[in-house]
């Protein structure tokens, strides 16, 4: 792997800006390969050597990514004149500044939100060539179970200006007046859920998003809070778009 400057891998790693990781440097806090050094512009290589503060292991990471339980009432944007936006809730993140938002979720729609730093991996996890499977839990007006949704699987639904990948819908519990479904897309297209329901005559009445690929909405998360995805998480969503671990 290509070498970095000392300064950079402690702030990439989480420890501070870089003139608050030059001051552990030059603090001589930091060690290298058990050798403390004082020059920040010392270059590392990530792969290889052994980074230690004080006497604790730092361990590199280029990107991050978080698992958002995302409340209604925020827009899914970096920033927005009018309403407050799901990145409030990342501003004492020492990465806020580089994190954005995979794909979007309407403002009064909760649940899975991925927050990354990964370009790369945020363009294909919404590019609809990748596939990545998106499930919502909803709640939508009327009785469902009298409509013949199986067919979709296979066909997706037709709208006068485009077509939907096919898409699968679960019901879980029906009465005259709404249904409580799972429905599992596999396209980021504005309003794609709401605007399905709504042509098969049961709008949406809640909507939460409880899965993205292999990430399920942890169940302890409450909305507002959010938690660093697991390098297995990790590696398994990068496979899903047929990127390097
Ligand atoms: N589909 C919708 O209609 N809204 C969302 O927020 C996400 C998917």
């Amino acid at each position: 792997m290509k070498k970095i400057r000392l300064d950079r891998y402690l702030s990439e790693s989480g420890l501070g800006t870089r003139k608050e990781v030059k001051k552990l440097i030059k603090q001589k806090r930091v060690a290298v390969n058990g050798k403390i050094i004082n020059d920040p512009s010392k270059h590392v290589d990530p792969e290889k050597d052994k980074v230690f503060l004080d006497d604790l292991p730092v361990e590199h990471k280029k990107h991050h990514y978080y698992m958002f339980n995302k409340p209604s009432g925020y827009i899914t944007a970096k920033e927005d004149k009018n309403y407050p936006t799901v990145m409030e809730f990342f501003e004492d993140n020492p990465f806020y500044n580089k994190l954005f938002p995979v794909g979007r979720l309407d403002i009064d729609t909760e649940g899975l939100l991925l927050i990354t730093d990964d370009g790369q991996l945020g363009h294909r996890i919404s590019h609809p060539k990748w596939e990545v499977e998106k499930e919502y839990y909803a709640v939508v007006k009327g009785n469902i179970s009298d409509t013949n949704t199986d067919k979709y699987k296979k066909e997706g639904l037709k709208f006068k200006n485009f077509k939907t990948k096919p898409f699968n819908i679960k019901v879980l519990s029906s009465s005259t007046e709404k249904s409580e479904i799972t429905i599992t897309v596999k396209e980021g297209k504005y309003h794609i859920v709401k605007k399905i329901m709504e042509k098969l005559d049961h709008p949406v009445l809640y909507l939460k998003r409880i899965r993205v690929g292999n990430l399920k909405l942890d169940k302890s998360l409450e909305a507002g809070e959010y938690r660093e995805l697991t390098e297995k998480e990790i590696k398994q969503l990068k496979k899903l778009v047929n990127l390097k671990a």
